[in-house]
């Protein structure tokens, strides 16, 4: 075995370096402190491995992704949503056998405790739906307090793939003033998912098959993506044996933010900005390249891909594919694409390899779906579970999982005296409690 040789304080320390089925090389520093006295510093761990894991493999220089070591290509042309959970979560494309259980589970686990449909009835109507899909899949655990039996963990993850499906739809169909639409045995995921949106009592609701594979596929692109921001707070919630619905639950909320999973939302409101702005694109890729400016184009860059995000590769020929089968033409589509072929060949976004991420393409998409803005975030979600449950599951199965307690630098001020009341100076910064 290679090691990696650390000079402190003129003591020479060794340490053994691991390296990955795909050539990735670690040095193993979990002696370090022990040893040296010493911790590393790594904001934003973009140099520190938190696991090792067989679940997604990325190589952000060449833009490759795969699930358990299928590229997403081939399970895009190839998988439906539901046999990719399965293949995540348990290592293994199902059998027919496998599978047809499986899907069958999905379904029948579809529907909701009618008290759990109540709580849709006190969610105000401008609630946004991942405010409501973080809320209702941690009452999962009030309502299903077998989560926390290990011997019935199956159970426990059919049940949240299902009904994260069914919430999302809800809070849909709740925030227009439509009754729900229960899923249906003799449809797919998608298309299930597509039907408790979109079908009203009214009138017979047929999915389209364009919109039923351009779902299929936006799922699979999101379904994993190794130890990203919200599936590191899974493993992170995870490993103090919160259960997993509240560690589902946190992820959610990690997701949310614009930098993560929220930057298909500010995609679309960047789009719909220029477009109000006459088209005006290198205005803002301009903009996007001065600091202070606050402003940076949504949907580009990524932490790891250096090169073209593959999922981007794949929406992007998706949405020519679906709004032409649509015969729908969007303006927001061609001001993407000038912003793209702008800022690739642009030095700012050259030097630092900035390339569209799978936030860039995939809001077009839901556009054409039919699926309001708010909504994007969690159909991102709804893609992403069954990856945060597969690194929920593999944490814990593993023998070497300790309860992360990240170490710090303290930077604070050294032992200080208690100062009493009287003798207290009014500080500079006045907490703020009036409503704005
Ligand atoms: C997702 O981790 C994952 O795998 C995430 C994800 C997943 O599937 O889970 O892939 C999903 O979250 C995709 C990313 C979605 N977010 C966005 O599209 C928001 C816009 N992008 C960025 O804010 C940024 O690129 C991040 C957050 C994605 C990555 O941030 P990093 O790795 O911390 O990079 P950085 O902020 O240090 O940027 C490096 C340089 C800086 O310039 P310099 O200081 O070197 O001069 O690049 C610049 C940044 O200012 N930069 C951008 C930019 N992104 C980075 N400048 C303009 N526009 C941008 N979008």
């Amino acid at each position: 075995m290679s090691t990696a040789k650390l000079i402190l304080d003129g003591k020479e320390h060794e340490f053994p370096v691991i390296v990955g089925t795909e050539q990735e090389t670690a040095i193993d520093i979990t002696t370090l402190r022990q040893r040296t006295g010493a911790i590393t510093l790594d904001p934003g761990y973009a140099n520190t491995g938190s696991c090792v894991s067989s679940i997604t493999f990325i190589d952000g220089e060449t833009g490759i992704l795969r699930y358990r070591g299928i590229p997403i290509e081939d399970l895009c042309a190839s998988a439906k949503f539901p046999e990719v959970c399965y293949l995540l979560i348990y290592g293994h494309l199902p059998n027919s056998e496998e599978g047809a259980e499986w899907r069958r589970q999905l379904t029948l686990n579809s529907f909701l405790h009618q008290s759990m449909i109540n709580f849709f009835d006190h969610f105000p109507v401008t609630a946004h739906p991942m405010a409501i899909l973080s809320a209702m899949v941690a009452t999962l655990s009030a309502f299903y307090p077998d989560v926390m039996d290990d011997k019935k963990i199956d159970l426990s993850i059919v049940r949240l793939l299902a009904k994260a499906k069914t919430f999302a739809a809800y809070s849909f169909k709740k925030s227009i003033g439509e009754p729900a639409v229960y899923p249906r045995t003799d449809h797919s995921y998608a298309a299930n998912f597509l039907r408790m949106m979109f079908a009203t009592p009214a009138e017979f609701y047929e999915v389209s098959p364009v919109l039923e594979n351009a779902l299929n596929m936006l799922l699979i692109v999101h379904a994993d993506h190794e130890q990203n921001c919200s599936t590191s707070t899974v493993r992170m919630v995870g490993s103090s044996l919160s259960n997993l619905y509240s560690s589902i639950s946190a992820a959610i909320s990690a997701l949310w933010g614009p930098l993560h999973g929220g930057a298909n939302e500010a995609v679309i409101n960047m789009l719909q900005a220029i477009h109000r702005d006459g088209g005006n694109y290198r205005k803002y890729v301009d903009m996007a390249k001065k600091k202070d400016s606050g402003f940076r184009l949504m949907g580009f860059g990524h932490r790891v891909y250096k090169n073209y995000d593959p999922r981007a590769t794949i929406l992007k020929r998706e949405v020519d594919l679906v709004l032409g089968a649509l015969g729908v033409t969007d303006p927001l589509v061609d001001i993407a694409k000038n912003l793209e072929d702008i800022a690739l060949k642009d030095d700012f976004f050259v030097e630092r390899k900035l390339y569209p991420n799978v936030d860039f393409y995939s809001g077009i998409l839901y556009r054409a779906m039919g699926i309001p803005m708010e909504m994007f975030t969690a159909m991102f979600a709804l893609g992403r579970l069954p990856g945060w449950i597969a690194h929920w599951k593999e944490m814990r199965e593993d023998p070497a999982t300790r309860i992360h307690r990240p170490r710090q630098v303290y930077v604070g001020p050294n032992k200080t005296a208690f100062t009493p009341l009287e003798k207290r100076e009014r500080s500079a910064y006045q907490p703020k409690f009036t409503k704005e």
